[in-house]
């Protein structure tokens, strides 16, 4: 690109990433070195405004009245709780910078490991799939390689391949025998792109086999990317966390991967895509954060990182929901937070041992391999002999049961929407299902 056509600012973000953390800057997409956020413009003045203006502030685009934002009753008598400005304000294409601080906080708390290595403030996005859109957005060019395991949330290929082109390398994320996480193929497909730009995913919980790895292979997992790092590869890794909090076992990691991958090389990028949808459980909420992490990271190579995910969402969304951001804050501020969530984080996982129970009968043995799962949403059961769109189907139309068909083999079930009562049925139905697709 010729760097005339860089905004001023543009080349001010780029500037401090080149002085301080240069392969960051490297590992942009032509996209994310375009980007900034319009400091200087009607925000800008706006923000000078709302200091100085003590007569009358005539620059921002809502209307007020009594000094609050205007508001129909038939709309505000639905919010109680939260004042006008709470509500019907625009937050800041940033996020609303107390939530912004109380979601780093909690970040912090639950990673250890991160200690008190810098990181960026955390952006706040539409939730975890716009989180995900600007992670393509800032870092990948169509052509460019994302390895990720075989088993995803189908959402990454219409967001990084569909809309922007990249292309994935899959290796299959458990061994052939199930027994866990297949460290060789993930290092043979980072090997693969040694010495290049790379961009890899990874996500625990998973969706959809519902499996965190144990505490040994994290660090394994860490271990092979700290080494493509210092073999000279340039990384990107994304760290999906939709579903953190979820273990339901005692070998799982239950820190996120995320805060040793900050610290483990200058030519490691991590982004933790995080937020309340499944934490809080206030899916249609749409609050999520994208945080940035590396080892030579700085104030001032993480502000440009914000500012160019912050112009993203100023330039296509201009901000996200207030109401939203207002509630996932109070939540976090409110001491029943931890303990509401404890207890329905015990409810799912008492519906993962029944169904742990259930789908390893042993008069199921010639139905289905179980592919490990120990956290979040789901599990995924891998068919013997019996295509699993078929059974998905049979499972619907003959026993009213709901299930998601993922490729050829894979049937994926939610136990988190399925009582302790309602599991045994389900299996003993997908039994069903499977033998007669199979004609026995
Ligand atoms: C792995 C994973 N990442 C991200 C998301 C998106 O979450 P959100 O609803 O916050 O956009 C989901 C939702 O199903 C998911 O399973």
């Amino acid at each position: 690109m010729s760097p005339a056509l860089l905004h001023p600012l543009a080349q001010a973000a780029n500037d401090a990433l080149a002085k301080d953390c240069p392969v960051l800057l490297d590992l942009l997409a032509e996209r994310g070195k375009r980007f900034f956020f319009p400091a200087k413009g009607i925000l800008a003045q706006g923000a000078e405004a709302k200091q100085k203006a003590r007569t009358a502030n005539a620059t921002v685009g809502i209307a007020t009245e009594n000094g609050a934002p205007m508001n129909l009753a038939c709309v505000s008598r639905y919010f109680t709780g939260l004042t006008p400005s709470e509500v019907f304000d625009y937050a800041p294409s940033y996020g609303k910078p107390e939530v912004r601080a109380a979601w780093a906080r909690k970040q912090r708390a639950e990673t250890p490991s991160l200690g008190d290595h810098p990181l960026s403030t955390p952006v706040v996005t539409n939730a975890l799939t716009h989180g995900l859109g600007l992670v393509g957005d800032l870092f990948l060019d169509p052509g460019d390689p994302v390895v990720t395991a075989d088993l995803l949330w189908e959402n990454y290929n219409l967001n990084w391949e569909t809309r922007l082109g990249a292309v994935f390398h899959y290796f299959p994320f458990f061994d052939e025998r199930l027994t866990g996480f297949n460290l060789p193929a993930f290092q043979a497909a980072l090997a693969r792109h040694r010495g290049r730009k790379l961009v890899v995913s990874l996500n625990f919980p998973n969706n959809p086999s519902g499996y965190t790895p144990t505490r040994a292979e994290a660090d394994a997992i860490v271990a092979a990317l700290t080494a493509e790092a210092e073999a000279g590869t340039r990384l990107v890794v994304c760290v999906d966390d939709a579903y953190y909090g979820m273990f339901y076992d005692d070998a799982s990691a239950t820190e996120s991967i995320f805060g040793k991958l900050c610290r483990a090389s200058d030519n490691l990028l991590a982004v933790k895509v995080d937020g309340a949808t499944k934490e809080e459980f206030v899916w249609g909420l749409r609050v999520g954060f994208v945080t940035f992490g590396v080892k030579n990271g700085t104030a001032a190579a993480y502000k440009a990182l914000e500012d160019k995910t912050a112009g993203l969402i100023r330039a296509y969304i201009s901000n996200v929901s207030n109401p939203g951001q207002s509630v996932v804050l109070k939540a976090l501020l409110d001491p029943d937070f931890r303990p509401q969530q404890a207890e329905k984080v015990a409810t799912l996982r008492g519906r993962a041992k029944v169904t742990r129970a259930e789908c390893a009968r042993p008069e199921y043995a010639d139905c289905w391999d179980v592919y490990p799962f120990n956290s979040g949403y789901f599990m995924c059961l891998r068919l013997k002999g019996a295509d699993a769109d078929a059974v998905r189907v049979r499972l619907l139309d003959d026993h009213g049961v709901g299930t998601i068909a993922l490729g050829k083999t894979d049937l994926r079930i939610a136990f988190s929407c399925l009582t302790e009562a309602q599991i045994p049925g389900v299996f003993s139905a997908a039994a069903k299902a499977v033998r007669a697709v199979r004609g026995r």
